[in-house]
């Protein structure tokens, strides 16, 4: 997968790239490259972000900034680039990422995740310039470093190679695999400590006994 970020602090990514689900997705040939405003920016002194109209509290960042940005890098018209890609712009009032999500987004050969500071956008960049509004909950970051970084890791550890064992993202939390329900516990050695035992029938060996036990543990985390 090609995934793009479009951030004003691309240093931010340095610590996510070298997570080990990250690094082994780069090292089989995917790529994540920052993509900085500033750097393509037609204002003086680096500017990217101006006033809102009607006045209020924080900066915006401008439509025509990130147009120069996304236009620069790619080459075309942003107002075209999202018919050819998935452009995801993080933003509190999106609709919230979930593992279906995660799962569809995985499934693109090329992702740009727009992040931004201060207030936030200029409305026509979402309006024009993405194929998508996600947020990662309801709450509000101070940027969206943190959600774009969210999304990129539950969406690259679903690509192969990213995890050890190719089986631990088919079934886990939320999981097509478990019918959407969250994870069953899990348990390790010692099989007792400080008097608190493994549930008996892990330590038996008989593996349908041990699915079922698993999917009735995970509908009753899940409510069901
Ligand atoms: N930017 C700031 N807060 C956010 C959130 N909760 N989700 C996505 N983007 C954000």
């Amino acid at each position: 997968m090609k995934l793009d970020v479009v951030t004003l602090f691309p240093e931010a990514f340095d610590w996510f790239r070298a997570q080990r689900h990250v690094a082994n997705v780069l090292a089989a040939g995917s790529t994540l490259t920052a993509i900085n405003p500033r750097d393509y920016t037609p204002l003086s002194g680096g500017q990217v972000d101006d006033a809102p109209f009607g006045g209020g509290a924080g900066m915006v960042l401008r439509v025509d900034v990130i147009d120069a940005a996304l236009r620069g890098h790619y080459g075309r018209d942003p107002v075209e680039l999202r018919g050819e890609r998935r452009v995801v712009l993080l933003t509190p009032s999106g609709c919230l990422l979930d593992d279906a999500l995660a799962t569809e987004l995985a499934g693109e050969p090329a992702l740009t995740l727009l992040s931004g500071r201060y207030e936030g956008f200029d409305e026509r960049i979402a309006e024009h310039f993405a194929s998508d509004l996600v947020s990662i909950g309801r709450y509000v970051l101070a940027g969206g470093e943190l959600p774009a970084m969210v999304l990129a890791d539950a969406v690259l550890r679903k690509l192969p190679g990213a995890l050890g064992h190719e089986e631990s993202v088919v079934e886990e939390s939320y999981s097509v695999a478990l019918g959407g329900l969250p994870e069953y516990p899990q348990y390790t050695r010692p099989a007792e400590y400080r008097g608190w035992t493994v549930p008996e029938v892990l330590l038996g060996g008989h593996h349908a006994e041990i699915r079922r036990w698993r999917l009735e543990q995970a509908r009753l985390r899940g409510g069901g």
